[in-house]
């Protein structure tokens, strides 16, 4: 790989971000597309302070931070991303029919043999292939939330997907220092459909007031091992993006997948998680969790 491989990142949100900072650190130069302003700003603010944690812990040198620093390029629309990217990232918001649209823009821009993967939690790759002129070369690449300390790729194969473009993306997830799986097409792929149904089910505990948040989380943590309880990862998920996943599943793979009804209520209040301050508990500016802030729900 040269220090200039170009990538497209689509979509500067959560994941976009981290995915960004991943592909920077493998030195690579990141043009990251997202047509909000704010979020462009909020992406290229925590990239920087992900690459300063990086220098503080010893990670990287203040020169290698400063040069990754300056191979980021937020731009507005993929019109305005490198023509000559080599491998593109498609993250932007959990809708078949915005990735699908991102993806024959992606097609008119970029050259005929790049790999067009797509970070859906849940959707049908085949699906959003299905927008494309070349399909063959669009493959899920599911990374996990926060990007930079989780070290799993789910891979995941469309029907069309051809053997170049799993290849091409096997060999990315290891110049990214991350490990993948190699999942055939299934709604929510292996993760996503695990980790919806228990988030659901702790959201539907904490509706019926079986128990608090904070003894929801702890039961998991304590009890299995997990790190993080699944309304805490709820937070960090983000509900709209939980909802949006969940939905999808209910649709495919039936009722067991009907999303709880607090979800809903919780969306509609704003409250998604830690990116807006207030999901399942309340965080401050700094993103701490406010003690005792747990819903309350009797
Ligand atoms: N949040 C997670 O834990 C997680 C984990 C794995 C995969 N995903 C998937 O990653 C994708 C992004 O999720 P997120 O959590 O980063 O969401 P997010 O809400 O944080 O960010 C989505 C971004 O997409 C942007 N966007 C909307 N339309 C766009 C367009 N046409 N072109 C470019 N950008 C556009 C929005 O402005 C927003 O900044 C979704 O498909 C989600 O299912 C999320």
């Amino acid at each position: 790989m040269t220090a200039t491989a170009n990538i497209v990142v689509v979509g500067a949100g959560l994941m976009g971000t981290g995915i960004a900072h991943a592909f920077l650190t493998a030195g690579c130069a990141v043009d990251l597309v997202d047509p909000s302003e704010s979020a462009r700003t909020k992406a290229a603010r925590t990239i920087d302070r992900l690459f300063d944690e990086g220098v503080q812990r010893g990670k990287l040198t203040a020169e290698a931070a400063t040069g990754a620093r300056t191979r980021l390029r937020p731009v507005a629309a993929v019109e305005e991303a490198a023509s000559d990217a080599c491998f593109v990232v498609e993250t932007a918001v959990e809708d078949l029919v915005v990735k699908q649209t991102i993806v024959r823009a992606l097609e008119a821009r970029v050259g005929d043999d790049v790999v067009i993967a797509t970070n859906t939690s849940a959707l049908s790759i085949t699906e959003i292939a299905s927008a494309a002129r070349r399909p063959q070369r669009v493959i899920g690449m599911h990374f996990f939330n926060p990007v930079p300390k989780m070290k799993l790729v789910e891979i995941v194969r469309g029907l069309e997907t051809d053997e170049p473009t799993l290849r091409a993306v096997q060999d990315w997830v290891g110049r990214i220092g991350k490990s993948s799986i190699l999942v055939n097409e299934a709604p929510g792929f292996t993760t996503s459909r695990i980790s919806a149904l228990l988030g659901n089910e702790a959201m539907t505990m904490l509706h019926e007031g079986v128990a608090s948040a904070e003894d929801i989380d702890t039961s998991l943590r304590l009890a299995f091992n997990h790190p993080m309880g699944p309304l805490e990862l709820g937070d960090l998920t983000g509900w709209d993006t939980r909802l949006k996943v969940l939905q999808y599943l209910h649709t495919t793979l039936g009722e067991k997948f009907r999303p709880c009804p607090l979800i809903i209520k919780m969306v509609k209040a704003g409250r998604t998680g830690r990116k807006a301050g207030k999901g399942v508990y309340e965080y401050d500016a700094e993103g701490n969790r406010i003690p005792g802030s747990g819903l309350r729900t009797r």
